[in-house]
């Protein structure tokens, strides 16, 4: 029994480790802070941390950024929402040496 359940588990959880490190964007992990774990948890269910520390987003953007992934099924409490942006903004805000968006671009954001 055990010969041969075993294989089965083995091979299952190599496919798994094996998917899990090889995603389509890398991976990098999200910086220490209150809500790092909050943000892992709510935030990788659909995909994995590349998602979110490749963005420079303003407070307002990553809002935005919130609501489409609430649209998408991703659950953040209205009670949390603002330590979300927080944690968002602060580590994954726009580059500082970035040349700021023209007026217009930002006004019809
Ligand atoms: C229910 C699944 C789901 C959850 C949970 C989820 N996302 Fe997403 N996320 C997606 C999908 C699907 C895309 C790709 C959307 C696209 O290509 O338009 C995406 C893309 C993104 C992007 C790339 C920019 C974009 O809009 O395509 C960012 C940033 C992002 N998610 C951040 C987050 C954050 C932060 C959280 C946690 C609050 C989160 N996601 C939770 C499904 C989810």
């Amino acid at each position: 029994m055990f010969e041969r359940v075993f294989p089965a588990v083995f091979l299952f959880t190599s496919i798994v480790l094996a998917s899990a490190q090889a995603p389509s964007v890398p991976g990098k992990p999200l910086p220490p802070g209150p809500m790092r774990a909050k943000i892992k948890a709510t935030c990788t269910q659909c995909h994995n941390t590349g998602r979110i520390t490749e963005q420079h987003l303003t407070r307002r953007q990553w809002s935005r950024e919130l609501e489409k992934m609430e649209g998408l099924g991703a659950v953040i409490p209205d009670s949390e929402r603002a330590a979300f942006l927080d944690y968002l903004s602060a580590n994954f805000g726009p580059q500082k040496d970035a040349p700021k968006d023209p007026p217009k671009a930002t006004a019809k954001n």
